[in-house]
């Protein structure tokens, strides 16, 4: 049995790893595609900015071995799913991302296990979301904006400390966002789909998901650390947005779906809610002529919130899937197992 992997994980550093996690198969690498005429014409006029290469499908001689298949960036869902319904054999996909949409939707309807990063891929995120708090507390965007203009037109201030957050969401991401807005002064709701599981560190109050509309007026910041799934897609919308206190904050790191961005611009521009910090989208890249990039209130981060040092997600995510990879060779079950009657 062999696994298959992105060149760049294959180190030998990597290989002595699996050997010690038990692995005794072999390796096989990802090929990438070579673009096609259209796609190449595209990037040189600056049209196709996704930047995505498709990857190859192993020989027929070679995918009946492989049993293992690691899913990471640049691999976009369409090439994951050709290459996965070319392995008759694959038992286990392990995404280095922790949204998990892409490859289950990628694996769908087969009997394929599927693991996602662990909570170590949350630090990042955390960190992000806190940042994100804080900047639009103390108006930080306006301020840049403004003194890169030498305008020296002063900002409203907020206060952070003393103020309601509510955190919907909360796995890795929200539990460690919830307890940063806690140290910070906030008094802290959550809302999570299994209440039954409790509230994290840092949450005073849990929340209801049907109580959560009637609460959204005792709010003065929203932040979503949702995973995209039919549930959650949508979740934000007109109503949702007219329930928000008047001039509260709506902060989102987990998915784009989860915000209807219309409405979200229709209540910036309203002058209902007094800002919003999107570190997610619905379309990524956003379209260089998206009206988002000028809604005034709207500030945008580059999908970027699970970035570190270079390199750094990536030895995170190497260690985790070779803890797995010692249960998976052991026969025993798999952590951060993704669940797909829940959709993550
Ligand atoms: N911006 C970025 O760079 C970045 C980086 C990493 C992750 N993300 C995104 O952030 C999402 C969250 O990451 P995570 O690691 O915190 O995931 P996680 O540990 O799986 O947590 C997901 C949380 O969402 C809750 N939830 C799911 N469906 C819900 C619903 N319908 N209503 C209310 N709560 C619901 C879950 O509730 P229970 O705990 O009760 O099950 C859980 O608390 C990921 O799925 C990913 O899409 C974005």
């Amino acid at each position: 049995m062999d696994m298959l992997l992105p060149r760049r994980f294959l180190t030998d550093d990597f290989r002595t790893a699996a050997r010690a996690a038990g692995w005794e198969g072999g390796f096989q690498t990802l090929t990438p595609a070579r673009p096609g005429r259209l796609t190449r014409i595209r990037r040189r006029l600056g049209l196709d900015r996704t930047g995505h290469p498709g990857f190859m499908s192993p020989a027929p001689e070679d995918s009946d071995r492989v049993r293992v298949l690691m899913h990471a960036w640049p691999m976009t869902e369409e090439s994951l799913a050709q290459i996965a319904s070319s392995l008759p054999n694959l038992s286990w996909v392990h995404t280095t991302y922790a949204g998990v949409e892409m490859a289950a939707r990628a694996i769908a309807g087969r009997d394929v296990l599927l693991t996602r990063a662990g909570p170590g891929s949350a630090e990042m995120p955390i960190e992000h979301a806190t940042a994100m708090l804080l900047a639009m507390a103390r108006s930080l965007p306006e301020h840049f904006v403004a003194t890169s203009r030498r305008d020296w037109a002063v900002p409203p201030a907020r206060r952070l400390g003393g103020s309601t957050v509510l955190v919907l969401g909360l796995g890795a991401i929200g539990s460690g966002f919830a307890r940063n807005a806690s140290a910070l002064g906030c008094s802290v709701l959550g809302v999570r789909r299994r209440p039954d599981l409790g509230a994290p560190d840092g949450v005073d109050q849990l929340i209801e998901l049907a109580e959560l509309r009637s609460r959204l007026g005792e709010c003065d910041y929203v932040v979503l650390a949702l995973p995209a799934t039919d549930e959650t897609r949508d979740l934000v919308d007109a109503d949702f947005l007219a329930r928000m206190k008047p001039g509260a904050v709506l902060l989102n790191v987990g998915r784009g779906e989860t915000v209807v961005e219309e409405a979200l611009a229709e209540s910036l521009r309203a002058g209902h809610l007094g800002g919003a910090c999107l570190d997610v989208t619905r379309q990524e890249p956003l379209p260089e002529n998206s009206p988002l990039y000028a809604c005034p209130g709207l500030w945008l981060t580059h999908h970027t919130a699970y970035r570190s040092a270079p390199g750094r997600q990536e030895v995170a995510s190497q260690e985790e899937f070779l803890v797995n990879l010692e249960r998976f060779v052991a026969g025993e079950s798999l952590l951060h197992l993704v669940d797909p009657t829940r959709g993550y």
